[in-house]
């Protein structure tokens, strides 16, 4: 299993994911910004990696701090700052504010005159604990989801790239791939190409590939067609943020596949974990949705595509309603519609 990022004392490795799956290149991140630049510029992608990638960023503010000396009440302007800066990377996936939430819950309990040194020991552990809790989240997502297939074998469409790169390690609809895949029951897995970034066709395929996973790519539009021929059991998605009522905003294509499994009668599965839930919004309308640069549609591997100064609208994600989801796949099991009242239920007992 191919791991997107590696911490260790003072440095932050991360594989650079808009080189794959050409070069393997991996950049050392040894402060705030240059964690902050790389999830702008998606050397780090996907929700929950983003969420840790963030958490990271600020263990290594507060280890070089300590360097310095001082005390917590010193240091703790500082890494309200770094909160803000994270804050400001990417605006849908909810992991990223889920992160960067427990990191200001762990700063309001450190005592004014803790050492930094003593405070960095508690921020570490906690970066560390929440990439642990995201890798045991997703082999239980794998798990549950799996089960849904009851014995079948089938095959898969999914979109984006949802594996252990996009997340601390397993990953999330491409972990349930995965655990479908060791209980022998995949048959073969569709990679949407996932337009304009590409993820499905070079992350996606990556570790399909080096898992041994059977697999096609497909380009975005190709969907419909195979669907209409009958070549897709089960499309699995994953999620950057999913409202109170179940809607869930994705990468840009997914409420398309949702609407043409609707009309095929195929079932459409999303899988997250529980940190990707955002209760405090009722519905998708409320998600902000990052529009990107116009420079990823206008080129494709550095060629112009388009009239140079073509105009653009490159929205990242989009949402899909409740109402198209026929499951939803968490680390406590599968939620079922009607979504406001299972997601409710799940969240109070969880707590
Ligand atoms: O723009 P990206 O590559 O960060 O978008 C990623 C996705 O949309 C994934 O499907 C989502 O984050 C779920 S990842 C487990």
């Amino acid at each position: 299993m191919f791991a997107a990022m590696q911490f260790t004392k003072g440095i932050l490795r991360l594989i650079d994911q808009r080189l794959l799956p050409q070069e393997e290149v991996w950049l050392e991140c040894r402060g705030l910004e240059s964690v902050a630049l790389a999830i702008e510029d998606m050397v780090i992608r996907g929700a929950p990696a983003i969420g840790c990638a963030a958490a990271y960023g600020l263990a290594l503010d507060v280890q070089a701090a300590s360097l310095g000396g001082g005390t917590w009440d010193e240091y703790r302007a500082r890494f309200h700052a770094g909160i803000s800066r994270l804050a400001r990377t990417r605006p849908t996936a909810v992991n990223l504010f889920y992160a960067l939430d427990h990191m200001r819950r762990l700063g309001a309990t450190l005592a004014s005159t803790m050492s930094i040194t003593a405070a960095a020991e508690e921020i570490v552990k906690l970066a560390e604990d929440l990439a642990a809790d995201d890798l045991k989240t997703c082999q239980a997502i794998g798990a549950h989801g799996a089960k849904l297939a009851e014995g079948r074998k089938l095959r898969i469409l999914t979109h984006c790239n949802t594996g252990s790169l996009a997340t601390a390690g397993y990953g999330t609809a491409l972990g349930v791939i995965r655990s479908l895949h060791a209980a022998g029951q995949v048959e073969l897995v569709y990679a949407d190409e996932t337009r304009p970034y590409l993820q499905g066709s070079r992350l996606t395929a990556f570790e399909l590939r080096s898992e041994g996973i059977p697999y096609k790519v497909i380009a975005d539009s190709a969907a419909a067609y195979l669907m209409q021929l009958r070549q897709v059991d089960w499309v699995i998605v994953g999620a950057d943020r999913i409202a109170a009522n179940g809607d869930t905003a994705n990468k840009i294509g997914t409420y398309g596949l949702a609407v043409q499994c609707r009309h095929h009668g195929i079932p459409f599965y999303v899988a997250a974990p529980l940190a990707t839930f955002d209760t405090t919004l009722a519905t998708g309308a409320e998600i902000p949705v990052e529009e990107r640069s116009p420079d990823e549609i206008r080129y494709t591997g550095g060629r112009q595509m388009t009239p140079v100064d073509a105009p653009v609208y490159n929205p990242s994600f989009d949402v899909t309603p409740a109402a198209l989801i026929a499951g939803l796949i968490t680390e406590k099991g599968v939620l079922k519609p009607p979504y406001t009242e299972s997601i409710d239920r799940l969240l109070r007992n969880s707590n």
